[in-house]
């Protein structure tokens, strides 16, 4: 038996923030990973090696279409997917092991296996050959994250269809895939293999793209897409697929019934949402249960039960891995008797495609909702000189502002890299900024992040530039 201060379930965003936040305030602190490497789905089989495909196939598509041309830059590129593959698991290797080092330097324990709460205070861990060891502990933080949510009538096999997982680790370039969920995997994914040659379509649910983000925002978005050659089917539910050696057939048919339809596809990717992973965690042992979306409830992290905390996706919020990190900072800091808090008002969320979307905040839509007045202050990156001077002028920068108070309630960026500028917004509305004092605070030229000043000057009609 081993005694520890605090054991962390999952070793995800949310779990070795935990842990290394635990071991740096001096805590004794074990986290246990079932996987065979640390850093959970962010890591392993999400934000990175996303990420690294996003960013090999954007300059791919830059190499072999008119971008590098119209640049003076002539090559032929050639693909070679399998390199592709390998940068993306070698960088993601590099990643799981720098948590592992972080954990040596923080003096936190890595125990391999899968953990079950036996108990208050009790753990059992059983690793990959069946061996048993037993934790005790003060507290345990529950971060076991989540899961891609399955779709009835569409058995994901990893081989023709595919969850967000097969779909990073494809070894040819489909002809055509199919894409079920037009959210941010959809997206994101989509963009990876129609920038590496194939025909993609996607079928979404609802009548629109990514239903939680700004609708001006998710349209822009979406006519972005659809020009690079991506084909929306909205208002589209797929009843069935059956899979064959070479390809899926899919039923679709229209969401509010009609004519069904059939469809081919030599890959599908479903990515419909993921769900909360609970599964084999013995929460029964400590009088927890979950909720009907399978979430964990907590109030500023704490679950029902004494002793037992709860951070990441598998608890309500955003599944997004800066949230999850978030969490983990301040449960942490609760359990030594600190302050943590998190502002759950202020979490940006990003879709990486190109143009890429970054917002924090209010969407209009909610604003309507809420029947609060603001005004709205709008800047095109086609008026932007550096976004002109690149060549990357779709999309725009939207501020959303307090009627009488000017305090900034929402923004919406649509454009190049404002994955990298939304941090900006979420500093000033941490600091409940004005529009006035954004549109007050010099900027360097030329840079992109000039349509985000301009977008808070335009709040009150005085946008100068062009
Ligand atoms: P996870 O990262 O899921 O980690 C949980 C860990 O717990 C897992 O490693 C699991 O093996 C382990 N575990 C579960 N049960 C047990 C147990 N009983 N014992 C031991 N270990 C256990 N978010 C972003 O913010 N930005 C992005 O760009 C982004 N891109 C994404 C792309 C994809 C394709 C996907 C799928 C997700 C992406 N996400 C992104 C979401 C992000 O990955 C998650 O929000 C984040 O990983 C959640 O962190 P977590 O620690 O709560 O859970
Ligand atoms: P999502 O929730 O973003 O999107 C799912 C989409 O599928 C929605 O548009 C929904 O309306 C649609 N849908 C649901 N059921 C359907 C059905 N039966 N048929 C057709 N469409 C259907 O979920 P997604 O893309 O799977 O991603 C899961 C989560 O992972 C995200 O919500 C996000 O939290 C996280 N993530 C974050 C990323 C980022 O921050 N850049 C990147 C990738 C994932």
């Amino acid at each position: 038996m081993s005694r520890y201060d605090v054991v962390i379930l999952g070793g995800g965003p949310g779990g070795y923030n935990a842990a290394i936040r635990a071991g740096q305030l001096g805590l004794k602190a074990a986290c246990v990973e079932g996987r065979a490497t640390l850093g959970g789905t962010c890591l392993n089989v999400g934000c990175m090696p996303s990420k690294a495909l996003l960013h090999a196939s954007e300059l791919y598509e830059a190499a072999t279409g008119k971008a590098f041309a119209e640049l003076g830059i002539e090559v032929q590129p050639r693909l070679n997917l399998a390199q592709m593959m390998k940068q993306k698991d070698d960088s993601v290797a590099g990643l799981t092991k720098g948590v592992e080092f972080l954990f040596r330097k923080n003096k936190v324990d890595w125990i391999k296996g899968w953990g079950h709460i036996d108990g208050p205070g009790q753990v059992t861990v059983t690793d990959s050959a069946g061996a048993q060891t037993r934790l005790e502990a003060k507290d345990i933080v529950i971060a076991t994250g989540s899961e891609p949510t399955p779709l009835p009538g569409v058995e994901i096999d990893n081989r023709r269809i595919l969850d967000s997982t097969g779909a990073l680790a494809l070894g040819e370039v489909p002809r055509h895939l199919v894409v079920i969920g037009a959210g941010v995997i959809g997206l994101e994914l989509g963009s990876v293999w129609r920038r590496l040659g194939a025909e993609v379509t996607v079928i979404e649910y609802l009548d629109r793209i990514c239903p939680g983000v700004d609708a001006e925002a998710g349209k822009t978005l979406q006519r972005a897409l659809a020009k690079q050659g991506i084909a929306f089917r909205l208002g589209t539910k797929v009843t069935r697929a059956s899979s064959s050696a070479d390809g899926v057939q899919l039923s679709v048919e229209p969401a509010a019934g009609g004519t069904p339809e059939e469809l081919e596809a030599d890959y599908v990717l479903v990515a419909i949402g993921r769900r909360p992973y609970t599964q084999g965690l013995g929460l029964e042992n400590v009088g927890l249960g979950t909720d009907a979306r399978g979430q964990l409830a907590n109030q500023r992290h704490r679950t029902a039960a004494a002793g037992v905390w709860v951070i990441g996706d598998v608890t309500s919020g955003p599944m997004l891995a800066h949230k999850a990190e978030d969490e983990a900072m301040a449960c942490i800091e609760q359990i030594v008797g600190k302050a943590g808090e998190v502002n759950y008002a202020l979490i940006p969320s990003v879709i990486y495609t190109r143009p890429e979307l970054a917002s924090v905040g209010k969407t209009e839509e909610q604003l309507k909702a809420e029947g609060r007045a603001y005004k709205a202050g709008k800047f095109p990156f086609t008026a932007n000189s550096r976004a002109k001077i690149n060549h990357e002028t779709e999309g725009f920068a939207k501020v959303l502002a307090d009627a009488q108070t000017d305090e900034i309630l929402g923004v919406h960026l649509v454009g190049p890299s404002v994955s990298e500028m939304i941090g900006e917004y979420c500093v000033a509305m941490e600091f409940a900024a004005s529009a006035e004092d954004i549109a007050l605070t010099c900027h360097p030229h030329p840079t992109r992040s000039e349509a985000l000043r301009q977008a808070a000057m335009d709040v009150e009609g005085m946008a100068t530039q062009m």
